[in-house]
């Protein structure tokens, strides 16, 4: 017997109620971003590779071991999206965005793809609901940003929530830190563990995201970039915080916030949920100022953040889900009456009426149990006598002209 085939590791179908919650989701994403003037954007699920080995950078763990890449029968290198940032900023350049009234304000609800150890919460793809500023390096725009990711997840009902935030400064200021923090992690080599040990030079800002004791115990006492920002970062930082605070919005400084991608500079935050396991990370982001100039165009700030469904709904009390209600169900009794069946349930559909059709080939019998089971207010079933409609909430029935049905039901749906 061939093996029977299942959706590939790290993948889901979604089903049923499932369907239902994320398209609840989307809606009340969709409510809360285009009320702040963001709007849809839809970039291909793949890109070139180059895409994301300079913007995501080439010393993260997304861009050195969990990118799906592929190399076109044409040659060329593409990469299924990890992420939605580096795209997004693409299709700013591209499209010449720069010239519209700025910041241009984007969100996307899009699949992205990351070849990560599946566990409870992290997927092989997964879906996110990102948005991005472009255009601005007012701190008024992260502000906002954060606040539209703290409403949505107030609106999701998602529990637990803790809300970080730390500035990583200009590139400059990061550069001499690493520098620094590098020089002190050698000076402590032997306590550290082997992987952190082994990115000293390319990323010693990793080290903070280390589970291994004796990598903490050094770490308590690294010095910390939070204490080198230049003056108008920490301001720009201090003016992110006050906005935060005059929405309402709760938050902590974390020095030690790392994020795993490199295009952030100054804002960076994170949320996460305690109801969410090991992947306690609901949604996170930050400012980008020098991700287009990394992508080969002028230099443009941007600010932006992604959620991720599955986590979202995972951290979320599960919604009661109502069956859509059914306005008509079409039943017939013989082979004969399938057409004009047929032709009534189109009518009524595209009179706006929520209709279901015998397609299963049951008899009269079964097809009144499945009228039934669906909870059709109405029920018309075709006869030889024309047609017997049913209300089924009065349970009144009469036999009505065939090309009257929409007329009869009209005034009470
Ligand atoms: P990220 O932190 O890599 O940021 O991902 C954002 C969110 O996507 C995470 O907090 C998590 O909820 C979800 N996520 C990530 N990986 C997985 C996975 N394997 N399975 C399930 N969910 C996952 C970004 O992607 C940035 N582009 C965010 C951003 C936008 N920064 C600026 N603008």
């Amino acid at each position: 017997m061939t093996e029977r085939l299942q959706a590939p590791r790290g993948t889901f179908d979604v089903l049923g109620d499932e369907a239902l919650a994320r398209e609840r989701l989307e809606q009340t994403a969709r409510g809360i971003l285009e009320r702040a003037g963001y709007a849809r954007v839809e970039t291909p699920a793949f890109e070139a590779t180059q895409l994301f080995a300079r913007g995501v950078g080439e010393s993260t763990d997304v861009v050195q071991k969990e990118m799906y890449t592929f190399e076109d029968p044409g040659g060329e290198s593409l990469t299924l999206r990890p992420e939605g940032t580096a795209p997004v900023v693409r299709a700013y350049l591209q499209h010449g965005m720069h010239k519209l009234p700025q910041p241009v304000k984007l969100w996307y609800l899009s699949s992205f793809f990351r070849r990560e150890r599946p566990q409870q919460g992290r997927f092989r793809q997964f879906w996110q609901i990102g948005v991005e500023a472009i255009g601005s390096d007012d701190p008024a725009v992260d502000a906002e940003s954060i606040l539209l990711l703290h409403e949505l997840l107030e609106a999701t009902g998602a529990r637990g929530l803790r809300l970080r935030l730390s500035s990583l400064g200009t590139p400059a200021t990061r550069a001499a830190y690493r520098e620094e923090l590098a020089a002190y992690l050698r000076t402590r080599e032997d306590e550290l563990s082997g992987e952190v040990r082994g990115r000293i030079a390319l990323n010693p800002l990793r080290a903070f995201d280390a589970d291994h004791p004796g990598t903490r115990r050094v770490m308590e006492s690294a010095p910390l970039l939070l204490d080198r920002l230049a003056a108008e970062d920490r301001e720009h930082l201090d003016q992110v915080r006050a906005m935060l605070d005059a929405a309402g919005v709760a938050h902590e400084l974390d020095p030690t916030l790392v994020r795993g991608l490199d295009y952030y500079t100054r804002t960076v935050f994170e949320v996460t949920s305690d109801a969410l396991g090991a992947q306690s990370g609901v949604g996170g982001g930050g400012r980008y100022d020098g991700l287009t100039e990394q992508i080969g165009g002028p230099p443009t700030p941007g600010m932006g953040w992604a959620a991720g469904v599955e986590r979202m709904l995972l951290a979320s009390p599960p919604l009661p889900v109502a069956p859509a209600p059914v306005d008509l169900y079409v039943a017939y009794a013989k082979p004969e009456h399938r057409l004009p069946a047929f032709r009534l349930a189109a009518d009524a559909r595209r009179a706006g009426h929520a209709t279901r059709l015998e397609l299963g080939g049951r008899s009269l019998k079964g097809q009144l149990k499945q009228a039934d089971r669906t909870g059709a207010r109405y029920v018309a079933i075709l006869g030889d006598e024309g047609v017997a409609l049913k209300d089924m909430e009065t349970g009144e029935q009469k036999t009505v002209e065939p090309g009257t049905v929409m007329h009869h039901i009209r005034g009470v749906l």
